[in-house]
């Protein structure tokens, strides 16, 4: 199966020029899915991401905690658009939305307590999900919603 948004779409420089060690390496690369709101969102998270693999043990709860609200509202941002354009999809894109933020909130209590072996774990699995799903349903979203507009 191949799985492929179209990569004629101009790269913000400010996400592939970045300099942290990468767990999301090729955002510059065939991530876009054509929405500037939704491109900029994955820019958003897959940089908090990268920055939170390196991150002290000091500066990780804060930051694992804003990538449980960055995640919220860019969930919150495509369920809306999905909503609003009558999607014929929305029930199985919602619905991993609901899954992963609901094993990201699950992980961030952890975090909260002071344990982070299971959430360093689980940014070492994120890449690969992030990556398949933008892929996939946020490729095959954005390009329903561009013929909508
Ligand atoms: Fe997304
Ligand atoms: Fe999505």
């Amino acid at each position: 199966m191949v799985l492929s948004c179209e990569s004629s779409f101009p790269q913000f420089g400010s996400f592939s020029e970045s300099k942290e060690l990468p767990l999301i390496d090729d955002f510059g690369r065939g991530l876009w899915v054509h929405m500037v709101e939704i491109d900029t969102l994955h820019g958003e998270f897959v940089s908090l991401v990268n920055t939170l693999g390196t991150s002290s043990d000091e500066m990780f709860p804060p930051l694992f905690q804003e990538l449980v609200v960055h995640t919220e509202g860019h969930f919150d941002f495509e369920n809306k658009q999905m909503q609003r354009k009558r999607y014929p999809l929305m029930a199985t894109h919602r619905a991993e939305h609901d899954r992963v933020l609901s094993e990201m909130r699950r992980i961030n209590d952890e975090v909260k307590r002071g344990e982070f072996e299971a959430a360093r774990y689980y940014l070492t699995e994120l890449p690969a999900w992030f990556r398949l799903h933008v892929l996939s349903m946020d490729c095959a979203l954005s390009n329903f919603l561009n013929k909508k507009i």
